[in-house]
């Protein structure tokens, strides 16, 4: 069978066993069956630089991840109803990362549980059901969790809606807030709302770099007066830091780190164990100690041995190989040449990125920042054609993603750097 026959093979497989509406990147899907670094190879041998991925944080298929999962899973395997120091272990180096208030943790499998669990701490500590989120968001695919996802068909979802308020997420090229003022005003109309309509405000729950909306610019010490009121009202600042954290800004372990605020409550995942499902809730002993005096709960998979030994060895890898260091340098440098390319091709409205989250806004014109969403497609398109693995994001879909594996270097900058530029130069900007 060809390369193109076997892709068009797996299409239909996939379409009769998993439905109608099940996304794949690119107009022609990748078929990728192995990795390394910041590399994955296709079934046709063809090599890709990988610019997307920030789940296998410390490179795809580290031989220290791999060498501990192999190690523990030849050991023991079981839950966390039996006596086991690998969580403790991990939930001590975990939580030395942040502030000394956040303490306690719950190991999860995924980023959607974890937001789960910090939207009912907050309902347990508040005695209240308010969430209020940012409106181009993505926490998780949980009944609860999804309501902030505002792409779900609307009249579905169990009725929860009136739980859940939206603000503008931050647009730094668009509408700059750099001191938070428009932030704070609409959310303190917001909580004005729930408490008036006997809602009670319980949570606000943001991505502190606001990474499925476009990683605005957003100076450091951003989120004090954010946290600030929602203290006033006696709410809960949950964190999601599923993408945000595990140094990928590069100055800081914790993106709220950066932005100077200590949440009650701290979620994360993705990157967290390099691919082995492990998520965790992280808060104050107080509130943990309401949560799990409200509620029963267990996870069978969450916190176990093999997962705690896969997590641990991130942490490991990161401090052998100083990752958080290379995130600031590397990231540095891509956003100083994204910057140059930007001088050159008019396509790029704006150039923004922290560590190695960085990117360019695509604009059909610079007066009036009309997205160029088609455009931006067909870029991402071309680049995966020349073997270069991106996407894009934001509330416009019209911003590229580049998120690599935390070893990317100067020179898969410089790589990715040259490919754009040839791109830019052959993508007409109108079809
Ligand atoms: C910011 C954020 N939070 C939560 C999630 C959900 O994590 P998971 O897919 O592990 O459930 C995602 C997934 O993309 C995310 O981007």
């Amino acid at each position: 069978m060809t390369a193109e026959a076997s892709t068009q093979a797996l299409i239909e497989r996939r379409a009769r066993l998993l439905g109608p509406n099940v996304s794949t990147f690119y107009d022609d899907p990748v078929h990728i069956v192995r990795g390394e670094g910041v590399w994955l190879w296709d079934a046709a041998g063809r090599k890709y630089l990988d610019c997307y991925n920030n789940v296998p944080h410390v490179g795809h298929c580290n031989p220290r991840v791999v060498e501990a999962i192999h190690a523990q899973a030849s050991t023991l395997n079981t839950h966390t109803r039996y006596l086991h120091e690998g969580m403790l272990d991990y939930i001590e180096r975990l939580t030395a990362t942040m502030d000394e208030s956040l303490s306690t943790a719950i190991l999860t499998c995924t980023g959607s549980e974890a937001n789960d669990i910090a939207l009912r701490m907050a309902e347990g500590a508040t005695g209240k059901r308010g969430i209020i989120a940012t409106d181009a968001t993505y926490h998780g695919n949980t009944a609860l969790v999804s309501q902030l996802s505002r792409s779900n068909v609307p009249e579905l979802g169990f009725g929860l809606e009136q739980f859940f308020r939206f603000i503008p997420a931050p647009d730094s090229y668009r509408n700059p807030d750099p001191d938070a003022a428009s932030l704070v005003a609409a959310l303190e109309r917001e909580i004005a709302a729930l408490e008036a309509d006997g809602t009670g405000f319980a949570a606000l729950l943001i991505c502190p770099m606001f990474l499925n909306e476009g990683f605005p610019d957003i100076p450091d010490g951003w989120l004090k007066p954010v946290a600030e009121v929602v203290r006033k009202a006696g709410g809960v600042l949950i964190c999601d830091e599923v993408q945000s954290g595990f140094g990928r800004t590069g100055t800081h372990f914790w993106a709220h780190q950066k932005l100077d605020a200590v949440p009650d409550i701290v979620t994360m995942g993705k990157p967290m164990a390099n691919g082995h499902p492990v998520g965790a809730v992280v808060t104050t002993p107080e509130m943990m100690a309401t949560f799990r005096t409200g509620f029963r709960y267990f996870n069978t998979f969450g916190g176990n041995p093999v997962s705690c030994a896969a997590a641990m060895a991130v942490l490991d890898e990161m401090d052998a190989a100083d990752l958080m260091t290379n995130a600031a340098t590397v990231g540095a440098y891509a956003r100083t040449q994204m910057e140059g390319l930007a001088q050159k091709h008019t396509a790029i409205g704006n150039v923004r990125g922290m560590g190695l989250v960085f990117g360019a806004e695509m604009v059909l014109d610079h007066a009036a920042k009309t997205p160029a969403t088609a455009f931006t497609d067909r870029v991402i398109n071309a680049m995966r054609e020349r073997g270069i693995l991106l996407s894009k994001l934001g509330r416009h879909r019209n911003t590229l993603k580049i998120r690599p594996p935390m070893p990317f270097s100067m020179a898969n900058v410089d790589h990715l750097i040259s490919t754009l530029d040839e791109v830019l130069a052959q993508t007409p900007l109108e079809p």
